[in-house]
């Protein structure tokens, strides 16, 4: 079967090359990514008290399970096309396991500098399948992150963290298979914050879209930080960043400013939630709607919780959600807010009727 026949679907790079900056000599590194499906959630909608639409985007059905594959396809395209080696990147974990993967699909060495202990284990356990080479730093993912824009200088190695341009790029087609699957741009988009490049990238993405006349209408971002690590919301750097939620433990965003354009451009915001609340949503929409994602995900959702409190989301409106990773990612978390108390009975049909009250 020629590839043109081929119902397969190609990637975002090849479905969307013509709002990428890619030519017939850039080779496409894919693991055709992207294409994940919006999920409408009025389970949860219900059990929260608002009369608005919710789509949620599911990106943890992507290759390695987040968003990152969208930019990282092209990333690692983009470096192989220069004909750099090796591929490095500082991580709260999900970075790490997608430019871990793009580097072995391409032949490329992978290195990851990851904030020591702060890594969900599932991520973990992906950059060391892909075979790359991770290095675990005293200290947190924006000090991880100075050390690679030092490494960077050096030309000995390619930084694919979001500070690299064509991440962005790839990361805005998720706003594209947005507009396509609703037939325009929602009214609301919601999603977390933390280095702050998806909120750039979904902005850019709505914009271009719209000016292409693939779209009429352009949504209010919405960013949520956790409560400890929330920088933008609270108009400085933070030293010591902390939240259960380990993907958005960061206190210095790369993209602050495009994160903050976003929201004012579009009249939306940028807000947190604690702790509690992330983890009081992240349960009920499992429980909800059957969907698991990781914590940081679940921080847009107490948002979303906070915004129907405030009164913030007129009735009627359609909401979009990005959850940006699978919850498998972090067992550790899902078990320890689920908690695990197994009834151990003798293996006899009578003693599991008698345990279940049945
Ligand atoms: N959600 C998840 C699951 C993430 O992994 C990240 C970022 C974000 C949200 C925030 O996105 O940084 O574009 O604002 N993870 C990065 C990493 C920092 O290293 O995996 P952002």
């Amino acid at each position: 079967m020629s590839s043109t026949s081929s119902n397969i679907w190609p990637g975002v790079i090849r479905r969307y090359s013509e709002h990428l900056p890619i030519t017939d000599a850039t080779p496409v590194i894919t693991l055709h990514e992207g294409n994940t499906p919006l999920v409408p959630a009025p389970g949860f909608v219900e059990a929260i008290g608002g009369k608005f639409s919710l789509y949620l985007k599911c990106e943890g059905l992507n290759p390695t399970c987040s968003f990152k594959d969208r930019g990282m396809t092209l990333a690692v395209s983009k470096a192989k096309e220069r004909g750099a080696e090796i591929v490095i990147c500082a991580s709260t974990g999900n970075t790490s396991a997608s430019a871990a993967a793009y580097a072995a699909r391409a032949k490329m060495r992978c290195i990851v500098l990851l904030p020591h202990g702060k890594i969900a284990l599932g991520k973990l356990a992906q950059a060391l399948m892909y075979g790359a080479t991770t290095v675990a730093i005293e200290g947190n993912f924006d000090q991880a992150l100075q050390i690679v824009r030092e490494l960077g200088e050096t030309g000995k190695v390619e930084v694919v963290n979001s500070i690299n341009p064509v991440r962005i790029e790839g990361q805005k087609t998720a706003a594209f298979e947005i507009c396509d699957a609703l037939g325009d741009a929602p009214d609301f988009h919601f999603l977390p914050v933390g280095n702050a490049g998806n909120i750039t990238a979904y902005w850019r993405g709505y914009r271009e879209y719209q000016a292409a006349g693939k779209s009429d209408t352009l949504p209010r971002m919405c960013g949520w930080q956790a409560a400890g690590a929330a920088p933008i919301v609270d108009g400085h750097p933070i030293a010591s960043p902390n939240t259960v939620a380990t993907a958005i433990r960061i206190g210095n965003p790369a993209s602050w400013q495009g994160a903050r354009e976003a929201a004012d451009q579009s009249e939306g915001f940028i807000d947190k939630v604690t702790d509690e609340e992330i983890l009081h949503a992240y349960k009920l929409l499992a429980r909800t709607e059957g969907i698991f994602v990781e914590p940081a995900c679940a921080a847009p959702l107490a948002g979303l919780i906070k915004a129907v409190q405030r009164d913030q989301i007129p009735e009627g409106s359609l909401i979009a959600a990005t959850m940006t990773g699978h919850g498998l990612k972090d067992p550790d978390t899902a078990i320890g807010s689920a908690g695990f108390h197994p009834h151990v009975v003798p293996a006899e049909r009578d003693a599991v009727l008698k345990v279940l009250g049945l």
